[in-house]
């Protein structure tokens, strides 16, 4: 019989089955890797689940970082993702119509008029909607809300993106092992908590807020602590809302067929995932101060997410040694990053030019040795 000529394809694991795990197992196979991911968790069932899902690299800069410059490339690649899963945007409500920022009060006027300037010396689009603009754009936001700043941006709905992530995974060979805690980590080997012991050409780690603690016990430093934000979603119909709204107070993100989520608190409690009732009552009134047709709209779920925050406040995604790779610390923005941060990985992997410039993402440990 004659013998298979072809070159043995690459084996990667991905400990981390989060968006960021996922995007990068996903772009990794599209390559030819062989994959298998592994969570602890039941599902994709942390940060990438509790997120809002806005596409905003805008909403939350006001200088030209190089994070911003991330999130500007990410979100320019956020539809050929979706079409190269083979899917169509609405499968996962992603929609690139912009977000606004709302004038309520002075504070906002302040912050609007600073952005303003910001983003056209930079000469990225916005647009400024007068009152009578944005209510032919936005029919039901409030008569309180002068006008609104719209900035380049978009929406998915992060659960129905993980879902896709994982069932192209799956339908393409690539291999999901949940409820599958990883233990340890050695040269191009981990070992599972029931002992069991997998190789491959390269370990992705992609643990999100656990990402430190894994690190360490590859004997590598990356400190960094979750920051809790608690999110809930009140009942509406369609339509109510075309686009996010990013206040200073809270934001709003419609989810078809699914009402609007509103989010989210900033709590530094290490994995503590204690509710505070008075959070969520204080979100959904100012939701509804900014959208009056809410004022009887049911809180129909509420939740709790960790965002994987390092101290350096940046991602890191970075090669950390031989056979290992590290991307985590999105933060805020671990939606926004997940094309961009699959494409850095895989060219890492490869040793191929990156597909941004990842200096400033690398690890600094290694960077300053
Ligand atoms: P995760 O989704 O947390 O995945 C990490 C995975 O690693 C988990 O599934 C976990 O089980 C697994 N894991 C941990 N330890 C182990 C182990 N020992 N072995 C195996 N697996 C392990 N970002 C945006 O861009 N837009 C938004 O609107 C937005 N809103 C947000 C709102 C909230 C309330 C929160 C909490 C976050 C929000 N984010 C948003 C941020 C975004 O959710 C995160 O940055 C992103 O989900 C991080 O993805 P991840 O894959 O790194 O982490
Ligand atoms: N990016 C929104 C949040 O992290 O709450």
């Amino acid at each position: 019989m004659e013998r298979d000529k072809r070159p043995m394809s690459q084996q990667a694991i991905i400990i981390g089955g989060g968006i960021i795990g996922l995007s990068s197992a996903w772009t990794l196979l599209q390559h030819g890797w062989r994959v298998t991911v592994l969570d602890a968790a039941p599902e994709a069932r942390e940060a990438s689940w509790a997120a809002a899902g806005m596409l905003a690299p805008h909403h939350e800069a006001d200088e030209a970082t190089a994070l911003w410059r991330l999130g500007i490339d990410s979100l320019q690649r956020w539809p050929l993702f979706i079409e190269q899963l083979g899917q169509e945007h609405i499968a996962v409500d992603l929609h690139i119509n912009g977000g606004l920022m709302p004038l309520l009060d002075d504070n906002d006027a302040t912050a609007i008029e600073r952005k303003r300037t910001f983003l056209t010396s930079h000469n990225i689009p916005v647009r400024w909607l007068e009152r009578h603009e944005l209510i032919t754009a936005e029919p039901a936001i409030a008569a309180t809300c002068h006008g609104a700043l719209l900035l380049p941006g978009g929406q998915v709905n992060p659960r129905l993106m993980c879902t896709l992530l994982q069932n192209a995974l799956t339908a393409h060979g690539g291999i999901l092992r949940y409820h599958t805690p990883v233990a340890s980590i050695t040269e191009r080997r981990v070992q599972l908590a029931n002992g069991e012991i997998l190789a491959a050409d390269e370990i992705i780690l992609a643990s999100g807020a656990w990402t430190p603690q894994l690190a360490a016990l590859a004997g590598i430093d990356l400190p960094g602590e979750p920051v809790k934000g608690q999110m809930l979603r009140l009942r509406a119909p369609d339509g109510l809302l075309n686009r996010f709204i990013h206040c200073h107070h809270a934001y709003l993100v419609p989810r078809r067929g699914l009402g609007l989520v509103v989010g989210a608190t900033m709590v530094m409690a290490g994995f503590d995932r204690s509710d505070d009732p008075a959070a969520i009552e204080r979100l959904a009134a100012g939701a509804r101060r900014l959208v009056p047709a809410l004022a009887d709209a049911p809180v129909v779920e509420q939740w709790t997410g960790l965002r994987p925050r390092l101290n350096s406040g940046l991602p890191i995604i970075s090669r950390l040694r031989p056979g290992l790779i590290v991307a985590t610390g999105h933060f805020r923005n671990g939606i926004l990053l997940a094309p961009i941060t699959a494409a850095a990985v895989h060219s890492i992997a490869v040793q191929q030019l990156p597909p941004c410039d990842l200096a400033p993402f690398a690890c600094p440990q290694l960077s300053s040795s």
